[in-house]
């Protein structure tokens, strides 16, 4: 399952976070490439941070997803695409039209949960075209033991989008990693818990 999304309608859910992280793991089993499809670019600012050639490849596709899918499309490597923080836009669409795992990244709060129905809705459109798109909310910056974070699963059961068993946490390694231009493999033990949910993540969403 080599193409990857991350999409969702809001900013700041944890899109680019999740992206940066999810493909630096990847990349340790095959090749990875970041496709970079938010006109905000924050995927392409992470590379040039890290400014080390062993990073994953973050390649433009804001203007041209489709091509840039085919142009790096293979079996034997994993394309992890960062989207705008809006359903409505067109990269949002081509995207879904094109994975195999979308993913939407959701802050535990209500408001963040109402932006995903919308989601749902695109995600049952893309299907028309590609039958066999998975998607999974995936609760992040999920703070443990807070009334609000038990609210927020009966809330998730309720659509029709089933969300990820895994949640992300709330960590400062995902911050301090990012501002490196690394990801949280890149920490040592500091980064150890953060690793591990994102392996955990990747286990449940594409050997499922
Ligand atoms: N699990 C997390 N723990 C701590 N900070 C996070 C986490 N996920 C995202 N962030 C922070 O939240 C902000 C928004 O995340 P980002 O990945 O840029 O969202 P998006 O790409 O959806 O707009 C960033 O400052 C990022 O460092
Ligand atoms: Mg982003």
């Amino acid at each position: 399952m080599p193409v990857i999304a991350l999409v969702g309608n809001k900013g700041g859910a944890g899109k680019t976070t999740l992206c940066v992280n999810l493909a630096a793991t990847l990349a340790a089993s095959r090749d990875t490439i970041i496709l970079d499809a938010d006109p905000q670019r924050s995927s392409l600012q992470w590379r040039i941070i890290a400014e080390d050639e062993s990073t994953v490849p973050v390649v433009d596709a804001v203007d041209d997803l489709p091509s840039q899918i085919d142009i790096h499309v293979d079996d034997n490597r994993y394309l992890v695409l960062d989207c705008p923080p809006s359903v409505q836009a067109v990269q949002t669409r081509q995207a879904l039209e094109r994975c195999d795992v979308a993913l939407i990244p959701v802050q535990p709060s209500p408001l963040d949960l109402w932006a995903t129905v919308h989601i749902e809705n695109e995600i049952e459109r893309a299907r028309q075209r590609n039958p066999d798109l998975r998607a999974f909310i995936v609760v992040n910056q999920m703070e443990p033991r807070t009334r609000l974070s038990r609210l927020v699963r009966t809330a998730l059961a309720e659509l029709s989008v089933p969300a990820a068993a895994t949640a992300i946490r709330r960590r400062v390694s995902y911050r301090n990693a990012f501002l490196e231009g690394r990801s949280v493999i890149d920490l040592g033990s500091r980064g150890a818990d953060a690793r591990e949910e994102i392996q955990q993540l990747i286990n449940e969403v594409l050997e499922s």
